[in-house]
């Protein structure tokens, strides 16, 4: 049987609306601080896999910001508390919600894999409305290791009782497709922005420009 299951980072909540919220006193660096907090939350999730280390994703998250404030420093850092507050109750994209409606009606079962931690999962899923539209809200931490390590795909799999290839994988990050996709599920690109492709030789099965185009694949 066919699962649906979603990033949540960048795919269903908007990252960058923590900052979003604060952009008049954040000041003119506020897109570029944004983009670094991102970045560098990322890089230390895949650097620490890498050398067979673990911290939770909101401890990342939060050190990710203080590097991003220490190489900004027009950002007022008084503020670090309510971008991080923010954090936890992303936006979510104006058509997630619509969409795993949608996806639900169609006897689908729905699911998140992603880096965060359950807390932060669970605050941003409940900020959006989105918890009766998910049947399960998996996160890595159990396995202490971020994706894109095959194990946390294995998990996802085992979880929901899909075989791999029963499982499509939607993700608005080329890095997450490639894992999904290497592991075996079948993943779609959520590319929004028509951003250029990477990773050839693992493409997704499909690209789409928003989440409620995801309806009419299956
Ligand atoms: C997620 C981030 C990393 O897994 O996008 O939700």
């Amino acid at each position: 049987m066919t699962v649906f299951v979603f990033d949540a980072y960048g795919t269903l909540f908007d990252v960058h609306s923590a900052i979003g919220r604060f952009r008049t006193e954040a000041g003119p660096d506020a897109d570029r601080i944004s983009d670094l907090w991102r970045t560098k939350q990322l890089e230390y999730s895949w650097t620490l896999t890498l050398a067979g280390k673990y911290e939770d994703f909101w401890t990342l998250t939060e050190r990710a910001l203080d590097y991003a404030l220490a190489r900004f420093p027009s950002v007022n850092k008084s503020l670090k508390p309510r971008y991080l507050d923010a954090y936890l109750t992303l936006d979510a994209y104006p058509d997630a919600r619509a969409t795993l409606q949608a996806l639900k009606a169609r006897g689908l079962a729905t699911a998140i894999l992603s880096n965060g931690s359950p807390n932060m999962l669970q605050a941003a899923v409940n900020a959006a409305g989105l918890d009766k539209e998910l049947d399960a809200i998996l996160s890595v931490d159990s396995l202490r290791m971020f994706k894109p390590r095959p194990e946390v795909y294995q998990f996802t799999a085992d979880t929901m009782k899909a075989a791999p290839g029963e499982v499509i994988f939607a993700s608005s990050n080329r890095w997450d497709v490639m894992g999904a996709r290497a592991f075996g599920f079948r993943p779609v690109w959520v590319n929004r922005t028509n951003m250029p492709d990477e990773y050839a030789n693992l493409p997704p099965m499909t690209v789409v420009s928003d989440l409620q185009s995801l309806v009419n694949i299956i």
